[in-house]
């Protein structure tokens, strides 16, 4: 008991040096002293060991020891009470918050909305299609039959365990998946990603996107065609630019042809961009030729139409001056945030 009293009486002295000016002295203290693990109740948990006649003396002690160390607690907790109010100031709820990093829109993403847009206002509607095609709709209902050598130009990824499954080479899948539904006439835009098995570099890519376009109704012609195009390219790249359509092949329109703008960057003088001839080569197009009508039951003496399908990678490079196709897909948020857009 006398051992406990001298204890007692050392404690109550480093209580009174005890400097506290921070509340994290003041939790320290609170710890050592009046903490549930503190020399209070350590204590307090003595009594058991003091005699029975002395208990009362003991527990006199021991209460006025507590309330002391109490007292000091409180005390510094008041003068304290100046730092705890600068950390409520941190804490100000009425304070505007931290701005949330906003995403922008894709550039090519942007330039497919465009397209697509200019088109709907024409009265066409959007429309879609798987990108992992069977070899039917990607190639030989668009009359590229098998051993065709115009299948050598649009080489591909073919699924291992289905070889008769492919990933699709361009959006013209979708004419026929949209002519098979027998739902005439047709005026639809579709647009979407497309795969070849090209090396990349900074002009092509083992993927990209196309906008196909297919009209088919009674009495569609070539015109029609024409005239659909020089609105869309006035409205996309701006009314000064000229178009010129130069005879091409494809297997699945007659007669067809390829569509160039002149070069905009440069106004037609001659650039890197157009490769020094003026021109860019933006669609590929035709009137739908009978055989694929035939292949999806519609009747080619009845109906005609037309088609077109462009790639939106290179509108892309020469709208935002852009000189890597390979830049669209790396995922840097460096280049990418530079299109900050809610278009
Ligand atoms: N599918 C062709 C291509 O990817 C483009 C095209 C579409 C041509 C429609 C004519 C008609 O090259």
């Amino acid at each position: 008991m006398e051992y406990l009293l001298e204890q007692i009486a050392s404690y109550r002295k480093e209580i009174e040096g005890y400097q506290i000016s921070n509340p994290q002295q003041l939790e320290e203290f609170r710890i050592k002293f009046l903490g549930t693990r503190g020399l209070t109740k350590s204590l307090f948990a003595e009594m058991k060991n003091v005699p029975n006649e002395k208990k009362k003396e003991f527990g006199q002690v021991l209460n006025d020891f507590k309330q002391f160390a109490e007292k000091k607690f409180e005390h510094a907790k008041a003068s304290t009470g100046n730092n705890q109010s600068s950390d409520n100031e941190e804490l100000d709820l009425s304070l505007p918050g931290d701005a949330i990093q906003i995403g922008a829109r894709h550039p090519i993403t942007l330039v497919r909305n465009r397209m697509v847009s200019i088109f709907q206002r024409l009265g066409f509607s959007i429309a879609d299609g798987p990108e992992i095609e069977d070899d039917w709709h990607n190639f030989t209902a668009l009359n590229l039959p098998e051993n065709h050598p115009a299948r050598d130009m649009q080489d591909t990824f073919y699924i291992h365990q289905k070889p008769d499954w492919l990933l699709r080479t361009h959006t013209s899948n979708v004419q026929i998946r949209e002519m098979q539904k027998g739902k005439l006439p047709i005026r639809i835009i579709c647009p979407g990603r497309v795969y070849r098995n090209e090396t990349v570099s900074a002009r092509s890519h083992c993927f990209f996107h196309q906008v196909e376009g297919l009209y088919i109704d009674e009495n569609v012609s070539f015109a029609d065609l024409k005239q659909t195009l020089y609105f869309f390219v006035k409205e996309m790249f701006g009314k000064d630019v000229k178009v010129r359509f130069r005879p091409s092949y494809f297997p699945f329109t007659e007669p067809s042809a390829e569509m160039d703008i002149s070069c905009f960057i440069c106004e037609g003088k001659g650039c890197r961009i157009c490769k020094h001839t003026g021109w860019v080569e933006i669609l590929g197009c035709g009137m739908v030729h009978p055989a694929v009508l035939e292949n999806c039951s519609i009747d080619s003496n009845k109906y005609t139409g037309y088609a077109f399908g462009m790639g939106v990678e290179r509108p892309a490079l020469l709208l935002y001056d852009v000189n890597d196709i390979r830049l669209f897909s790396e995922n840097d948020a460096r280049f990418l945030k530079q299109f900050g857009s809610a278009v």
